[in-house]
């Protein structure tokens, strides 16, 4: 598997996993424009040329807040969403932001397991902010060791 900067050849194919894995999917335009966002960082991973996972990423000074991440069904339980968090992980360790942050329901417990057992901690909660089924959202954050573990 090969972590690279997605492309916009890789929006179709990303769309139409965003469409498969989410109720609210990131339209295939929002995607687009969010690529060329200067302060987004997306990433796919890929097995040959098969789209196995991406990640989206906003940032600002301090730190970086996870749009979106999934993995096709196909490939999960392979360390393919780790990888690519832990790849964004350096990016953003190397522009000196401090910390991750990402919103997920309560009731996804692959998302949360995937979370925690990278050291993600919960920092807050988000009353009704999920749609299709109303669901408050957890907000967990990681914050970067100095010592450059995770
Ligand atoms: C959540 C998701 C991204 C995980 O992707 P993945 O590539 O399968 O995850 P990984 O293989 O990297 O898993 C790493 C760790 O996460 C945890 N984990 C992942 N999937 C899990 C599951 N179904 N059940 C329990 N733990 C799970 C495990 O701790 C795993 O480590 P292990 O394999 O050594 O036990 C994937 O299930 C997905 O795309 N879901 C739909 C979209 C989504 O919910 N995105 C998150 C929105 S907040």
């Amino acid at each position: 598997m090969k972590i690279c900067t997605m492309t916009a050849s890789d929006i179709s194919a990303v769309s139409q996993l965003e469409a498969a894995s989410f109720s609210t999917p990131w339209s295939e335009n929002s995607i687009r424009s969010e690529l060329e966002n200067p302060w987004a960082i997306w990433l796919v991973a890929r097995d040959d040329a098969t789209l196995a996972g991406y990640i989206g990423v906003q940032y600002g000074p301090d730190g970086g807040d996870i749009l979106t991440i999934a993995t096709d069904p196909a490939c999960r339980g392979r360390g393919v969403a780790k990888a690519l968090i832990l790849h964004m992980v350096q990016l953003l360790r190397e522009k000196d932001l401090s910390w991750l942050t990402l919103e997920v329901r309560p009731s996804n417990h692959a998302a949360l397991s995937l979370y925690e057992s990278m050291g993600f901690r919960q920092v807050g909660r988000r009353k009704n902010y999920y749609r299709s089924p109303v669901e408050d959202a957890l907000l967990l954050t990681l914050y970067f060791k100095e010592d450059g573990s995770c």
